[in-house]
């Protein structure tokens, strides 16, 4: 729909609007273009730092009324200009914290990395914003089958979370499914 690098460039509020938020590189983008099954629509990179603007993509499933994907810039990539990295924080936090429409916030966290400060930051701004959120475990593939609930349970505890994150690989498109119910069960 629109890409902003400011608040005054944010579209009207008129759909649901699920976020993608989390550290750069992480895989925002590649798994919001999992999720609809459109290889490249929203822009990724082996560069962190790829996106640099807020992203809306109108997003219409076969059942159910039409939503926004919002992909949003990742943080916590020093190599990005100190200029760009200070304009990070308003720009994001105009979004996450002033947007009615804003129904929930994925919190995508490398499987292998699992949970830190930033995280943790992340969710308690959310949580005082009155945001729902729910944690991603990103690239799931790249732990073998049976770490996989461990990580999990580790990143839950780690973050003092009410349950265990979802698992999500953009290798394995089955370990989509869930994802894309909870997301549609947030829209409703
Ligand atoms: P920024 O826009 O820079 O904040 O990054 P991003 O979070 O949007 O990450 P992006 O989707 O651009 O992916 C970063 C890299 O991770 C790319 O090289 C992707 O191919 C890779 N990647 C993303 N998801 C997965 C996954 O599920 N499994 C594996 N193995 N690689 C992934
Ligand atoms: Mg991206």
């Amino acid at each position: 729909m629109v890409s902003a690098s400011d608040p005054r460039g944010f579209p009207r509020p008129e759909l649901p609007e699920l976020a993608f938020s989390g550290r750069s590189n992480v895989g925002k983008s590649s798994l919001l273009n999992a999720l609809v099954g459109i290889p490249g629509l929203a822009r990724t990179s082996n560069t962190p730092g790829r996106t640099r603007l807020v992203n809306w993509f109108r997003v219409e499933p076969p059942h159910g009324k039409p939503v926004a994907f919002v992909d949003l810039p990742g943080y916590g990539y020093a190599k990005v200009a100190k200029s760009e990295r200070a304009a990070w924080r308003p720009l994001v936090e105009a979004y996450l914290g002033r947007r009615e429409v804003l129904r929930c916030v994925l919190v995508l966290i490398d499987a292998r990395r699992g949970g830190e400060e930033e995280e943790a930051e992340l969710l308690e701004y959310l949580a005082q914003a009155g945001v729902s959120s729910q944690v991603i475990l990103t690239k799931a593939d790249k732990l073998a089958k049976a770490k996989r609930k461990p990580a999990a349970a580790a990143v839950r505890r780690a973050l003092g979370l009410p349950r265990d994150p979802l698992l999500a690989s953009v290798e394995e498109p089955e370990s989509l499914a869930d994802l894309w119910r909870f997301l549609m069960r947030q829209a409703l």
